[in-house]
């Protein structure tokens, strides 16, 4: 396997908020993550609203410091850099964000939205003939014309402003984009424009993205492998096939059954309804975080947090689940259902 161009080993990020009703005041939004990202790869990241998504894409931005753990960028870690090379560094991870109309500057055009980040990496296109040339390139590779490079955000609509978005992200030639859910604000065949458009991009430029989605459908669709995450934790993470098809954490479990439209097989999937709401992450349970929704929680789940093992499907692909007794491959989601209805009914 080649060497990751990301590598994420115990990434830890801790907020300070107001006291919560047992008197805490600390929030762990990362609690120990883990991951890796391979060149010209898409990564799909998943999981429920707050469970410490954007602050982990915030982080690798460097726009959080995270209290503990490290991130190696090709052997590199960025929060150990000052100066040029820190610099240098922050050109190789861009991101897209949700709303392309309130993440564009509406007093700007989009020749000068797109060549914004060259202002403070000047080397990469010194002079403004190379830059007025580059930002109409960046136009066309991302479907526009070079002539809308003198009109302002306001003058495009919701797909073509999230088009402005990525020709920004790929002004300074990122080796990574993360994409914090880059089509959910927009219609459903503008989406599919947008994820085309994504898709050929990374094939041209062999881009890896990091992919933040609620909508698993559209994650099925572009992600190579998937990381689902459950308050500030990676608990199951592996090819994407693998992981829908054979998902061993019960969370991972429940969160598949929900969306029917990912069962490509046609095969039926029974709706795996989970009891009670997500803890508060200022007060998660002891052990395992899942275990006060979880129809397979022991003893030792609220004792144990369980370590992430490696899983063996029967045809032999392999991912990560952390969990004391994940589910069988064979039974599938079917059979989580019913275990999960008779243990809910109980
Ligand atoms: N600057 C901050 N100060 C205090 N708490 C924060 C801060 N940023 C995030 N949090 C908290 O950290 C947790 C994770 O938030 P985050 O925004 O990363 O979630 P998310 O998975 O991106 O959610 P969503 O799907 O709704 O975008 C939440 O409980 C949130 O309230
Ligand atoms: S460790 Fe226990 S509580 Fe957590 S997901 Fe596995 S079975 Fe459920
Ligand atoms: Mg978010």
């Amino acid at each position: 396997m080649p060497e990751p161009l990301l590598s994420i080993e115990g990434l830890t990020k801790t907020f300070h908020v107001a006291k919560s009703a047992s008197g805490n005041t600390r929030l762990k939004a990362l609690d120990g993550i883990s991951l890796t990202v391979g060149r010209g790869e898409t990564l799909g990241l998943v999981g429920e609203s707050g469970c410490g998504k954007s602050t982990l894409a915030r982080t690798l931005m460097m726009l959080e410091t995270p209290d503990e753990g490290t991130v190696s960028f090709e052997g590199t870690n960025p929060f150990g850099l000052k100066g040029k090379e820190l610099l240098a560094w922050r050109r190789r991870v861009q991101m897209v964000f949700q709303d392309p109309f309130a993440s564009l500057n509406a007093r700007m055009s989009a020749g000068d939205i797109i060549a914004e980040p060259w202002a403070t990496h000047r080397s990469l296109y010194p002079s403004s003939r190379e830059r007025d040339e580059r930002v109409k390139e960046l136009l066309q590779m991302v479907g526009l014309r070079a002539s809308d490079a003198r009109k302002s955000p306001q003058e495009f609509s919701g797909g073509q402003r999230q088009r402005i978005g990525i020709a920004r992200a790929l002004a300074l030639k990122p080796d990574v984009i993360i994409l914090d859910e880059p089509v959910s604000a927009l219609d459903l065949s503008v989406q599919a424009q947008v994820l085309n458009l994504l898709n050929e991009l990374q094939k041209e430029l062999g881009v890896s993205y990091i992919f933040i989605s609620h909508d698993l459908t559209v994650v099925r669709h572009v992600a190579d492998r998937v990381a689902v995450m459950y308050l500030g934790r990676i608990i199951e993470t592996g090819e994407t096939e693998e992981v829908f098809d054979h998902p061993r954490h019960p969370y991972t479990a429940a969160l598949m059954s929900a969306s029917p439209k990912l069962d490509v097989s046609g095969a039926k999937r029974d709706r795996i309804v989970l009891q009670g709401e997500l803890p508060s992450p200022l007060d998660p349970p002891s052990g395992c975080h899942f275990r006060t929704r979880c129809w397979k929680a022991q003893d030792i789940c609220a004792e144990v947090a369980p370590e992430p093992q490696v899983l063996t499907a029967p045809d032999g692909r392999r991912h990560l689940a952390e969990c004391h007794f994940p589910l069988d491959t064979i039974k599938g989601l079917t059979g989580a259902a019913a275990a999960a209805s008779t243990a809910n009914a109980l």
